[in-house]
């Protein structure tokens, strides 16, 4: 019955297509063609419009040596005061400048013909008379490094290395310029050595190197770190007389190792001295030596309740010729006391005293 009535449906559709009037040819032949026109219209103005990228496709990919390149390099101006109105800077072609603020005049003290000043730090002394320039840079810890030094000089070119006594080609742990003249300091080996000027003979000022864990100046993996966040653990009087430093023992701090998997096909272990809770921490001196005249070492006594106890030093500052700041803080960090000490007798009296609810801040790294 279904099947009938679909078939006369069927039927009746065929006839009804048949007997239709006839087709407009002319009209559908004039929409063709507008159709046609339009289409060929976008596709035309796309051919124009798309902007010509063959150049682009010649031109090789960025690579990682890309990144390697100065184009991609942050300049970083490495500017520091040389004194009031005047800064010490680079320039993104190497030459070392000095800025005078006051008059705004430039002068060149090292043109970049005569160093690649790409690979070193370097540092102008204050009477402007030589640069100081690291190189052979070989990071340790975030801040840290051991470097070769050479000392330039402005007047004449000339390049001097800066060795220890009776040393060649020494690595340094760190060498710096004094607030006066062209004094200077460097450390090696963990000891601090003083020249009062470029050509004088070094100092020692400090004698620890029998002992491999204690370091004078300069601060160990958890001062670095954690207590100072400086690579500097040395100060300078603002006249130059004086230099205030740590001297950090890590004798009795348990070691940690850390292999470097860098050349070689066995990793190299690299040891250094990391307190962990409970177990002993780096005990810490400060020293102040007198420097004019024959060099004279004063401890810089801890306050009372600070004797005999795990300490840190968490501030050394200048507060004039013959005073300085000094905070200690206690191994719990909860109570810390801000000291004025004389760095000509060695005594520091209490100025300021700051005790924290340990349970309200557990920011505390080593109990
Ligand atoms: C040195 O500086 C000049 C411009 O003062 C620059 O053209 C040249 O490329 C620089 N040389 C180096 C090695 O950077
Ligand atoms: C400093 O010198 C620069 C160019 O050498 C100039 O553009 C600027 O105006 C000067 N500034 C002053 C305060 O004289
Ligand atoms: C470093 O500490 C050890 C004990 O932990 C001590 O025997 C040694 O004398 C100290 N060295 C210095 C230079 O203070
Ligand atoms: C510091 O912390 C220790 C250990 O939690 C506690 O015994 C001491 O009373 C605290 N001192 C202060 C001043 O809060």
């Amino acid at each position: 019955m279904i099947a009938t009535t679909q078939q006369n449906m069927t039927t009746e559709l065929d006839l009804g297509s048949s007997d239709g009037p006839p087709r407009n040819w002319k009209g559908i032949g004039i929409a063709l063609v507008v159709i046609m026109a339009v289409m060929s219209l976008v596709i035309l103005s796309v051919v124009l419009l798309t902007p010509d990228e063959r150049h682009l496709l010649l031109r090789s990919h960025l690579t990682m040596e890309d990144l390697e390149s100065p184009e991609f390099k942050v300049h970083d101006p490495c500017v520091s005061w040389l004194s009031e109105s005047e800064v010490a800077l680079c320039t993104r072609e190497g030459h070392v400048l000095s800025f005078s603020l006051s008059s705004n005049l430039t002068t060149t003290l090292l043109d970049n013909s005569s160093l690649d000043l790409t690979v070193t730090k370097f540092q102008v002394s204050a009477d402007k008379r030589f640069i100081l320039l690291a190189y052979n840079i070989q990071p340790v810890f975030s801040q840290s490094f051991t470097a070769s030094f050479a000392i330039y000089n402005v007047a004449n070119g000339d390049q001097l290395e800066l060795n220890p006594p009776e040393r060649e080609k020494a690595a340094l742990q760190y060498a710096s310029w004094g607030p006066q003249g062209n004094q200077l300091a460097y450390v090696f080996n963990g000891d601090i050595y003083y020249m009062q000027s470029v050509t004088s003979k070094a100092l020692r000022l400090t004698s620890t190197d029998q002992e491999p864990r204690v370091v004078n100046g300069l601060s160990d993996w958890t001062y670095e770190e954690e207590v100072l966040l400086t690579y500097v653990a040395h100060w300078w009087s603002m006249d130059g007389a004086r230099l205030a430093y740590l001297t950090i023992n890590n004798s009795a701090t348990p070691v940690m190792e850390i292999p470097h998997f860098l050349g070689g096909i066995y990793p190299t272990n690299m040891v250094f001295s990391y307190p962990k809770a409970g177990s002993n921490i780096p005990s810490v001196t400060l020293f102040v030596v007198n420097l004019y005249g024959p060099a004279h070492t004063l401890e810089m006594l801890p306050p009372d309740s600070f004797r005999a106890r795990d300490s840190y030093i968490s501030m050394v500052t200048w507060i004039s010729s013959t005073r300085l700041a000094v905070r200690w803080l206690n191994r719990v960090q909860n109570q810390s006391v801000l000291c004025v000490c004389e760095a000509t007798t060695g005594a520091c009296s209490e100025k300021h005293k700051m005790a924290m609810d340990i349970m309200q801040n557990r920011r505390q790294v080593r109990l």
